[in-house]
């Protein structure tokens, strides 16, 4: 009988994000850096009244978050029940989720915790499927799940999805801010071909000593959302900051700091200046030794 499992679920930043061409089936063919950062969410699985073989499973799911779904809609639950299809499992599966990234961030907070639940259910169970097995069924649940399998920055490209090599970065101190609502990332993809169709002017580049910072999806989510960069600019005259880019669809920013000791006062000035409601949280990219 499995023992139960915590698993950590890591959030991640996008270092860069260049959109290459819209594709037949309405994704986008996508260049990124994925990075993954010290801010996680905590999965719980219990397997004690579950055991491989042919079905009926049940799923008790429940959640820290009384905002999101806790039914067949939540993407934990889809894993699940996707690697039930592969491996068949029967019984019940107990989860519980603490979540700690906010949604509609653009930090890719479901992804994770749907990542997890392959690889903790592959490793309670023994099941022993290896990455490209595991990347396989973490493509169908959605686009950026497959990063998660992995614990470093790591290009993806197709809709991004399929993992390249990955990058030895240091760790990078950072603040998060986030304004009180989310960016639909259908919605920005479309804003972004509207304005991709119409030539607005490209996203900058921003060069640092260890690599570059990059989002196309940034100039049409900004053109939508003034008060971000109304942020970005602000962040960048600020002395402890050495970069700053929304993080994916958003609505996430995340300024890349000179040093951690700085984050604490920056977050004030921040909260002071854009609003006591806006989410912040401070932290570091997951670094590599030799990174
Ligand atoms: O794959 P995922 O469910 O995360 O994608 C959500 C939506 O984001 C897609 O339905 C699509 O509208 C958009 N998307 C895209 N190109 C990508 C990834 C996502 O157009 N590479």
């Amino acid at each position: 009988m499995p023992a139960p499992l915590t698993l950590s679920c890591p959030a991640k930043i996008n270092l860069t994000l260049r959109i290459l061409t819209r594709r037949a089936d309405g994704y986008h063919d996508l260049d990124s850096l994925f990075c993954p950062i010290t801010l996680a969410d905590t999965l719980h699985l219990d397997a004690s009244r579950a055991a491989l073989g042919p079905g009926p499973l049940a799923v008790a799911f429940t959640c820290s978050d009384p905002d999101l779904p806790v039914d067949d809609s939540n993407l934990a639950v889809r894993a699940a029940r996707l690697f039930a299809e592969h491996q068949p499992l029967s019984g019940t599966l107990t989860m519980h989720l603490e979540k700690a990234i906010p949604h509609g961030a653009g930090l890719g907070g479901g992804s994770s915790d749907a990542a997890a639940v392959l690889q903790g259910l592959n490793k309670l169970f023994n099941t022993r499927l290896a990455e490209p097995a595991l990347v396989v069924m973490a493509a169908v649940l959605g686009s950026d799940v497959p990063f998660f399998l992995r614990d470093q920055a790591t290009h993806c490209t197709g809709r991004g999805e399929i993992l390249g090599a990955t990058v030895s970065l240091p760790p990078l101190p950072l603040l998060l801010i986030k304004p009180p609502f989310p960016v639909d990332t259908p919605w920005a993809y479309q804003a972004f071909a509207a304005a991709r169709a119409s030539s607005q002017p490209p996203a900058e580049t921003q060069i640092l000593p260890w690599g570059t910072l990059h989002n196309d999806l940034e100039p049409p989510v900004h053109a939508k959302f003034l008060v971000l960069p109304e942020l970005k600019s602000w962040l960048l005259t600020q002395p402890e900051v050495a970069g700053a880019l929304m993080s994916g669809s958003g609505s996430t920013t995340f300024a890349i700091l000179h040093s951690a000791q700085a984050a604490p006062t920056l977050r004030d000035r921040v909260r002071a200046r854009f609003g006591r409601n806006w989410w912040t949280w401070i932290g570091a990219t997951v670094g590599t030794p030799e990174g």
